[in-house]
């Protein structure tokens, strides 16, 4: 069998569009490129592309539209909610799904619609976590951060001792479901229940867990249980703008609404507002009704293909790379490195090639390996800081350069990220471009871009003649 022929068990992989098209390279041939940026955002499924196309003629705005078209987009969204909530475990009677466009804007929702007092009341957050669920809680309470070891492992005993510490202070305890840096899989109920125990709730980002792991919210008598639950369908093969968060229809019920106007309210008038009841009240404006649909449909091709078989085929390549790394010199991989401790631990490899520039390492893998990786800090600044023993003065010294415009000293690293399209021979053609670079027998000659930080080649520029234009 050749290395490009699928195996048994990828055929039953559900079809991805776009991951190996012809991409150019700086030698002016073409390649099949290879996507490794999964982390951040996923091709779509095309089961998923292929419905909205279906339901296209009959898009219409839902809830109050008495035509046909009308009434089935309105049935379809709350066929979608049923969906994505039973995707879960979250529970009908209590809980409710809140669209939006992503995690960002959930994580925000939250800090937004909690009680808090910003100078008495704790949200503890942790040291691994996307700035996603770090910035938005920050001048909404006072925030503490649980820390990790190098291998993404939580300090639970810590999180006690400052939950027993503020005597019921904490309100929230707001967690990774797993790290988009290390690719860590945190404990979420076992800080459930240390959360529940000191009469905290506990938030979930699932921005990376969801995409890679089952995730069963609980029934409320499981100390256990997740309040909250947030996460983009981006990054689960739906990238049409879409997110979700699941929490009890009683917190949206008593929070204000997020954002207000149309579609919030039961009556104006204009000294007074009703407002409507949840998810509605949460939900201000026209909604991404094709967003919402295509994300309940990845869902259940998700569910279609197996959760754990999407385990399986993350981890084999994950293996397979991290096995193949060490056998490289000059890379160090940040977070668990061993081949087969991979339990909780997802596709999301981040690495250095010692003496070389991080964005350095990730122009040479696309100009001449056609392969797109991600570089920088993956909005995480403070543990990609803490993972490369960043001091307070090396801080100082780049943050002042960012100011007066030169980021060509910004810290960071690369990540590749794997994906339910990703193969085998695309792992092995990473593994064999990074030889290359440890030898530093690439080709190119790369300019640092001192506004951007970024690595261009030499004579050479992106062509997107044969691409769709406007
Ligand atoms: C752990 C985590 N949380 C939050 C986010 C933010 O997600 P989004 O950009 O979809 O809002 C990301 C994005 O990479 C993430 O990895």
């Amino acid at each position: 069998m050749s290395s490009h022929q699928q195996t048994e068990f990828e055929q039953q992989i559900p079809v991805i569009i776009g991951g190996s098209h012809p991409v150019p390279l700086l030698d002016g041939s073409m390649a099949v490129g290879i996507y490794f940026d999964n982390a951040a955002s996923t091709k779509p499924f095309k089961v998923v592309s292929d419905f909205i196309k279906d339901i296209e003629p009959y898009y219409s705005n839902i809830h109050r539209g008495t035509g046909y078209d009308s009434i089935y987009c309105t049935h379809m969204y709350e066929e979608a909610r049923k969906i994505i909530l039973d995707f879960v475990g979250g529970d009908p009677e209590e809980q409710i799904v809140i669209p939006v466009r992503n995690t960002t804007e959930g994580l925000n929702l939250l800090a937004m619609t909690m009680e808090l007092d910003p100078n008495k009341d704790v949200v503890i957050t942790s040291m691994l976590e996307h700035h996603s669920n770090d910035l938005p809680w920050r001048d909404k309470a006072i925030v503490e951060y649980i820390p990790a070891d190098v291998e993404g492992t939580l300090d639970l005993e810590h999180l006690e001792k400052r939950l027993a510490h503020h005597k019921g202070a904490v309100k929230v305890v707001s967690c990774t479901g797993a790290s988009n840096v290390i690719g860590t899989v945190t404990p979420i109920h076992e800080i459930a229940a240390l959360a529940h125990k000191y009469d905290a709730r506990i938030v979930v980002d699932a921005a990376q867990l969801l995409p890679h792991r089952a995730v069963d919210m609980k029934p409320k008598t499981d100390p256990g249980h997740l309040d909250y639950l947030v996460f983009s369908a981006h990054k689960m093969n739906s990238p049409y703008g879409e997110g979700a968060v699941i929490g009890d229809f009683s917190h949206f019920q008593e929070a204000a609404p997020y954002l207000q106007g149309g579609g919030t309210v039961y009556s104006v008038g204009l000294d007074h507002v009703i407002w409507a009841d949840p998810p509605d009240k949460q939900e201000a404006g026209t909604p991404n009704i094709f967003g919402m649909l295509a994300q309940a449909r990845a869902l259940q091709v998700m569910r279609e293909f197996g959760m754990e078989n999407i385990v399986k085929h993350e981890m084999e390549l994950t293996r397979r790379f991290l096995t193949g790394l060490k056998e490289i010199p000059r890379i160090g991989v940040f977070g668990i490195a061993d081949p087969d401790k991979l339990d909780n631990r997802l596709g999301a490899v981040t690495f250095t090639v010692a003496g070389m520039h991080h964005a350095h390492v990730a122009a040479i893998l696309s100009y001449e390996g056609g392969i797109c990786v991600r570089n920088g800090c993956f909005c995480a600044h403070p543990l990609i800081k803490s993972l490369l023993n960043i001091t307070k003065e090396q801080e100082e010294e780049f943050e002042a350069a960012i100011k007066v415009g030169d980021r060509t000293g910004v810290p960071g690293a690369v990540r590749a990220s794997f994906g339910l399209h990703n193969r085998a021979w695309e792992v092995d053609h990473l593994l064999h471009m990074l030889r290359i670079i440890a030898d530093e027998r690439w080709q190119g000659n790369y300019i640092q871009d001192r506004m951007t930080g970024e690595f261009l080649p030499e004579g050479f520029n992106f062509s997107f003649g044969n691409l769709p234009s406007f």
